[in-house]
């Protein structure tokens, strides 16, 4: 009898030992939906609770498309706040695409007990969009449905109806983007400075961010890396924005304290193999 409890209590040590790695929460992208492939190999890998929630419900597709930001990261909140392992915060967050975007929401805005613990983005549009995916400057096409997005973008109705409008970055209009930005500018604490919006970002243990070196959805890729345009097009990398100059949202502080850094993988958006997301998260989400 002694030795079963004794064989249990060191079961029960053990296994506990093994839960140490706090849960993990994908986000996914835009036009897309749960990939519980990626889920489900976090998860045996890391050995934790690992879940994704697709957001609207069956139509997650659309949903991702048009549905605001502010929207999706509402009920992807509410969808926390009823899970056992996530209500109280201390998760770490895997996102994926626009997934990068609404981990922005769930980080400053879904209230939580305590707040999130790490994050992993992979190809995120951290500083906005600037081009149609796969249409680049160099394409007429690119140009052409640019001008058209950039003459409509900030109205309100386009903000209501389409995601990535929260996130598009016009380069030449930036009195624009500050004024109409209906998510990203907020977030990132461009148009009105909330220092607690900052420090949640600094509650971070470690916050990872991967860009895909030949990526034609996000345009441009840098932004991936919290880089940008400037308004003749060329490319303002991080150290060079007033975001991470003036440490804005704590990135400047994150990196400096070596808990953000910065890594590319080859090929173009999305493609990856549970081999590699599995390597890149492990040091980030086990510490
Ligand atoms: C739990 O962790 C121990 C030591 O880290 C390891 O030897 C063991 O295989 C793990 N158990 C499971 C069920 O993965
Ligand atoms: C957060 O999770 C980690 C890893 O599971 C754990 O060690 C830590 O105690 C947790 N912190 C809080 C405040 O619950």
């Amino acid at each position: 009898m002694k030795l079963l409890v004794c064989i249990i209590a060191l079961f029960c040590i053990c296994t506990a030992h093994n839960l140490t790695t706090a849960p993990v929460l994908v986000i996914h992208g835009i036009n897309d939906n749960c990939d519980y492939g990626i889920v489900k190999s976090v998860s045996s890998h890391l050995e934790t609770y690992a879940q994704c929630y697709p957001i609207g419900g069956d139509q997650a597709k659309m949903a991702s498309i048009f549905y605001n930001i502010n929207y999706q990261g509402k009920i992807l909140c509410d969808k926390i706040h009823q899970d056992e392992q996530l209500k109280d915060g201390n998760f770490s967050i895997l996102g994926i695409s626009q997934g990068a975007v609404i981990s922005k929401y769930i980080i400053e805005y879904c209230p939580l007990k305590h707040p999130v613990r790490s994050i992993v983005t992979f190809g995120g549009p951290h500083m906005g969009v600037s081009f149609a995916p796969t249409f680049p400057k160099e394409t007429w096409l690119g140009t052409a449905l640019a001008w058209i997005i950039n003459k409509f973008v900030y109205f309100n109705f386009m903000q209501y109806l389409v995601a990535p409008a929260d996130f598009w970055r016009d380069p030449t209009n930036p009195q624009g983007y500050l004024k109409h930005s209906r998510f990203l500018a907020e977030a990132n604490n461009e148009r009105n400075f909330d220092q607690n919006r900052k420090d949640l970002w600094l509650a971070l243990k470690h916050a990872r961010f991967v860009k895909w070196e030949q990526d034609t959805t996000i345009i441009p890729r840098e932004s991936s890396w919290w880089g940008m345009y400037s308004p003749d097009y060329n490319i303002v990398s991080r150290f060079d924005t007033e975001v991470y100059k003036k440490d804005l949202i704590g990135i400047r502080t994150l990196e400096e304290e070596g808990r953000a850094d910065f890594i590319s993988i080859p090929g173009d958006h999305m493609k990856f193999s549970h081999d590699q997301i599995n390597n890149i998260v492990r040091p980030v989400f086990t510490q």
